[in-house]
C-alpha cells in the first residue's frame, strides 16, 4: 500500500494481533502474530551481535493514525509538510499490522534524521531481510514511496520478496512489484 492503494475498507483492523515478546518503547506495540514471531527473531539475533533494539510502534488503527496525522499538520501547519512524514488514516502500512518502527534500547535519535547512524539502523539495514522485513521508506526514494527516508520503519513482505529485493538492489516495493510511483495522494 502506498498514496495511491489504501486500505479497503479504509477503516480496515487486521486479525490476530499480538503484543511480541521484545523491549518496546510503549506499552502497547501489537502487531500481526507471524510478525510479532518474525520480529522476535530478528530482535534476538540483534542482542546476539550486541545491539538493542526496541520496538516504538506497531499497529495503529485509523482513529490513532487520524489523531497522529493531525499532530504532524498541528506542527507543520499544513498538510503539505504532514504528507511528507505521515500517512493520513486508511494509508498507513501501521493500520496493517504488519508494519512497525525500531528505535536504539538507550532511545538515541528516537523517530528522527540521526537515527540512521546507529548501531540499531546499521543492524537492521543489514540483516532485516532475512526475516521479512524491508525498509519500507529508504533514503532518496521519496519520489516513489511518498515519504521521506525513515530508517526506523519496517514492513513484513515474507523472505521471498525481501531476500528477492536485497538480492536484485531494488529498494522499493513500487518498483519490485512494477507499480506506479506514488509522490501524494
Ligand atoms: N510515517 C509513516 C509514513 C506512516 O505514517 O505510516
Ligand atoms: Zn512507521
Amino acid at each position: 500500500m502506498n498514496k495511491r492503494r489504501p486500505l479497503v475498507p479504509l477503516d480496515f483492523i487486521p486479525a490476530d494481533l499480538r503484543q511480541p515478546d521484545v523491549a518496546t518503547a510503549t506499552e502497547n506495540a501489537l502487531l500481526r502474530s507471524d510478525v510479532a514471531a518474525a520480529v522476535e527473531g530478528m530482535f534476538a539475533a540483534a542482542a546476539d551481535d550486541g545491539v538493542a533494539l526496541t520496538l516504538v510502534s506497531g499497529y495503529r488503527s485509523f482513529a490513532v493514525q487520524e489523531s497522529t496525522y493531525a499532530s504532524w499538520v498541528a506542527q507543520y501547519g499544513d498538510a503539505a509538510g504532514a504528507d511528507t512524514v505521515s500517512a493520513r488514516p486508511g494509508y498507513s502500512e501501521h493500520q496493517t499490522g504488519l508494519a512497525f518502527d525500531i528505535g536504539q534500547a538507550d532511545g538515541a535519535c528516537t523517530l528522527v534524521l540521526c537515527f540512521r547512524d546507529t548501531p540499531a539502523a546499521r543492524w537492521t539495514a543489514t540483516h532485516a531481510a532475512d526475516y521479512g522485513f524491508v525498509l519500507r521508506y529508504p533514503l532518496g526514494y521519496h519520489e516513489i514511496t511518498g515519504f521521506s527516508a525513515e530508517s526506523w520503519h519496517f514492513r513484513y513482505v515474507g523472505k521471498d520478496v525481501s531476500l528477492a529485493m536485497r538480492a536484485a538492489g531494488t529498494r522499493t516495493l513500487e518498483e519490485h512489484f512494477g507499480l506506479p510511483a506514488a509522490p501524494s495522494y
